[in-house]
Order: C-alpha cells, then sequence, then structure tokens
C-alpha cells in the first residue's frame, strides 16, 4: 500500500471525509487520498466545525484499510501528525510541535488539525492545514488560537509542493510503522512534544492529574504523582500540556 497511490482532487465538498468514505470496502481504494480546494462542512474533533475558506489551505483525507495490529486511531493520529511536523520541519525550517493527542502547533498557534475516524476495518484520516489563512477569517469565525504557515515563513508558499512532501513522509514513517521501528517514531514524537520528564497537566476521564511525564507511547501514558507511578491507556487521556 502507498498513500496518495490515487489521488482526488476536488474543487469543493462537504467534508474530504464523507468522500473517502465513498470509496472505503474496496481493498483497491486502500491509500487514497482524496484533497480538495474547500469543505463547506468541514469536520473537526467533538463535533466541531473546521474552518475550510476556498483555495487558502489544505483539506485532504486519507484511506487507509490497515492490518490488524495497526487499526488504532491513536496509533494513525500520531503518524499523521508526526508526518506533517517533518513535512514542516524539512520544508519551511519550522519548529513544529505536536500537542497531544492531534494539533499541530507553530509558535504556540494551532496550524493544522487531525480527525480520525473509523467505520469497522477501515479508517479514515484527515487533515486540515492553514496554508495561507486570511488571519481575520479566524478573527470573524472567533478562533484565536489558530495560525497559517505563511505567518511563519518569508517565502509564498505552494500548497501542491507541500501535499508532495506530506506524501514522502507519511509514506517513509508508515514503512517506520509497519516495520516495528516503534522506538524510532517515539524518539521522533518525543522531539516534537519535548514533554518527558517535565511536569504536566493531564486531563483523563474529565480529570486533571499533574506529575512529571515518565511515559508516553501509544501504549500508555504514565506519570508520576506524589512518589505514585500512574498509567493510564492514552485512548482515555484528552488532554497533555505543560503544567
Ligand atoms: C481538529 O478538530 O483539530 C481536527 C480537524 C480536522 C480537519 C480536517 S480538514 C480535512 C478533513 N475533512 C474534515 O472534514 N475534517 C478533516
Amino acid at each position: 500500500m502507498h498513500i496518495g497511490n490515487k489521488q482526488l482532487f476536488l474543487e469543493q465538498v462537504t467534508s474530504t471525509n464523507d468522500i473517502a468514505w465513498h470509496h472505503a470496502s474496496n481493498a483497491e481504494h486502500d491509500g487514497l487520498m482524496v484533497v480538495a480546494c474547500e469543505q463547506t462542512a468541514g469536520r473537526g474533533r467533538r463535533g466541531d466545525l473546521w474552518l475550510s475558506p476556498p483555495g487558502s489551505a489544505l483539506y485532504l483525507s486519507m484511506l487507509l484499510h490497515p492490518d490488524l495490529a495497526y487499526r488504532r486511531p491513536v496509533m494513525l493520529t500520531i503518524w499523521a501528525g508526526l508526518g506533517v511536523c517533518r513535512m514542516i520541519e524539512r520544508t519551511l525550517a519550522l519548529k513544529p510541535q505536536l500537542k497531544w493527542p492531534n494539533d499541530v502547533l507553530i509558535q504556540g498557534k494551532k496550524v493544522c488539525g487531525i480527525l480520525v475516524e473509523q467505520r469497522q476495518e477501515w479508517f479514515v484520516v484527515g487533515v486540515g492545514i492553514n496554508v495561507h489563512v486570511p488571519i481575520e477569517s479566524f478573527q470573524h469565525a472567533g478562533i484565536n488560537q489558530a495560525g497559517s504557515l505563511a505567518d511563519f515563513t518569508q517565502q509564498p508558499l505552494n500548497r501542491l509542493e507541500l501535499l508532495t512532501h506530506l506524501q514522502t513522509e507519511w509514506n517513509e514513517l508508515f514503512v517506520m510503522l509497519t516495520s516495528g521501528k516503534n522506538s524510532q517514531l517515539l524518539g521522533l514524537w518525543h522531539s516534537y512534544n519535548g514533554l518527558i520528564g517535565q511536569f504536566v497537566k493531564l486531563e483523563a476521564r474529565g480529570k486533571q492529574l499533574t506529575g512529571k511525564l515518565r511515559l508516553l507511547s501509544w501504549d500508555e501514558i504514565t506519570i508520576e504523582s506524589d512518589d505514585k507511578l500512574i498509567a493510564l491507556p492514552p485512548e482515555v487521556v484528552t488532554k497533555v500540556e505543560l503544567s
């Protein structure tokens, strides 16, 4: 399987995730990438809308039918986020941050969000990257924490070029993931969140915990609090940030 072995470029869609879902169930479509210029009903996490003005961002979805061991939203979210971070670092020489569970930030501004949806054995990994969304669009929508890649670069950005780089990164990382190079991937992940060994605030099952972050992996998140180690399944952790 090769991510983006087939690509569908569309002008306007409700959500690229919706279009990707139309192609599920057919093994030939494993790896399909759907890209749109504009979304009229872009979906964010927790049922939020994802602001999707035309022509100024990348809106894309990858349809995947992974082997059993990789059918985990947490894993696919991290994999997708790492690909975005590497693309940003390698092509734009910026230092992005990967904030649990699925936000890519630059200097504290969210430039990318990831939404993974699952239906039985199939997954759609939806990625929205603000490339040069006018700041007024965010202000108008009352979103203060958002930014665009172009806010941090001196050069004009070409969305198609960024897409090509993204595809390369996602394919490389997918090979890493599926060839058991977990420690390499986790190391990369730690380099983009810088949280290991730090005092963090963590939210899980509606409760807040604070302590030193000891382990951050897709199998377990562990913090040390009052000399006790508390291990949590990543699926229940909704927030991890510096305390
Ligand atoms: C988040 O809330 O942070 C996740 C946002 C994910 C947005 C992307 S844009 C492309 C794909 N299609 C959607 O409807 N949502 C995702």
